[in-house]
């Protein structure tokens, strides 16, 4: 079905595709990017696919001063038969317009950015690499665009995207990680803007970020902004540990992103009968469990993470090991069972992959 005409300006030179061992993340774009403008009066209009380029911005343009800006991620992988498949794109639609709603920004109809999503990824599928871990990111992301300095709702947005063929997001690849639990800056509070996935909280992020590479850590874990007492999420990534046998995800309370990652590797587990609980953990339980061993496993999910060990934990200068500094036995299986799935190496019984014709 047509839900709007999307014009195409082919670019006149395409690059040479680059080597898929040199790829790293988010380093290199492909040939074209997708863009369509809102305003109240028309709605979302003149759709394209264009050029990969630079933008000219109005100077007092409101994404530029005021932050009204909102993001998603998602990936193209390459399955084994050489199609190329995207993972629960219309979950990425859907928390993109949840998002949009907590910045006042404008949604975009489900079946129309479908259409947007398929129809870009279709232009652009020759990117998607097929070296084991490589995938074809895609970063939609809308700013709002007024011409004047006045702070309110937006009346003018863009949205676009734009897609990045992508090793592993960490330098440590599938090894773990190593994670600092942050105890001053925090980044979310229950009615902010912590389950909205807009600019302004990795930009609030990045002073702790530096402050936990500096010691040689990836990046922080946040605890929640009122107590400084739950574990919430880390920089760009959810995260779950194993306990005592049983797994603990922290529960969603309003101020962590609600992760797509997150969300099937739960249902991964409780479809595989796996103990798993969604609620709030201390991190003075986190670290009781860590002193006398209960902590058996931690990791990370996302989609640029995709499923990740922690290895070491430090908190207030305390250092932890995890499993050893080892990969466990349930992150390994999520690992595999996710990847499996995205690249199209088990059966998806769950529905989750959309093959691009
Ligand atoms: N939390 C944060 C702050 C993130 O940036 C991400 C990445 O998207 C996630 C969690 C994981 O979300 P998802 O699994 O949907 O990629
Ligand atoms: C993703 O995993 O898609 C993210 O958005 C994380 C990002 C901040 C790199």
């Amino acid at each position: 079905m047509i839900f709007m005409e999307i014009k195409f300006e082919k670019a006149e030179t395409l690059k040479a595709k680059p080597d898929p061992s040199t790829l790293g993340f988010g380093k290199i774009f492909t040939d074209h990017m997708f863009m369509m403008e809102w305003n109240k009066e028309t709605g979302w209009h003149d759709a394209r696919i264009v050029p990969f380029g630079y933008l000219s911005i109005h100077p007092a343009s409101t994404c530029l001063h005021y932050g009204s800006e909102i993001f998603e991620g998602l990936k193209a992988y390459r399955r084994a038969d050489g199609k190329v498949q995207l993972f629960r794109p219309i979950e990425n639609i859907r928390r993109m317009n949840n998002s949009a709603d907590r910045l006042c920004l404008p949604k975009i109809p489900e079946d129309m950015a479908m259409e947007i999503y398929t129809k870009f990824v279709e232009t652009e599928q020759d990117w998607t690499p097929s070296a084991e871990g490589t995938s074809l990111y895609l970063r939609p992301f809308m700013f709002g665009n007024d011409e004047s300095l006045g702070v309110h709702a937006v009346h003018n947005a863009t949205f676009m995207i734009i897609a990045s063929p992508v090793g592993s997001y960490y330098k440590e690849g599938i090894n773990p990680v190593k994670i600092m639990i942050e105890s001053e800056d925090v980044r979310a509070v229950v009615g902010g803007t912590g389950e909205a996935k807009c600019g302004g909280n990795y930009a609030a992020s990045n002073r702790a970020g530096e402050r936990a590479e500096q010691k040689g850590y990836s990046q922080v874990l946040w605890l929640d902004g009122v107590e400084r007492k739950y574990i919430e999420e880390v920089g760009a990534m959810n995260v779950m540990f194993k306990i005592n046998g049983e797994v603990v995800a922290p529960m969603l309370t309003g101020s962590i992103l609600p992760g797509i990652t997150r969300k099937s590797c739960l249902e991964v587990l409780r479809n595989e009968g796996y103990k798993v609980v969604e609620r709030r953990i201390s991190v003075d339980e986190l670290a009781e469990a860590m002193q006398n061993g209960t902590l058996e496993e931690a990791w990370g999910t996302g989609t640029a993470a995709v499923v990740s060990p922690i290895g070491e934990l430090c908190y207030k200068d305390m250092k932890y090991t995890v499993n050893g500094g080892k990969i466990g036995e349930v992150t390994q299986h999520l690992y595999d069972t996710l990847t499996g799935i995205q690249w199209g190496k088990i059966e998806d019984t769950y529905g989750w992959t959309l093959p691009i014709d």
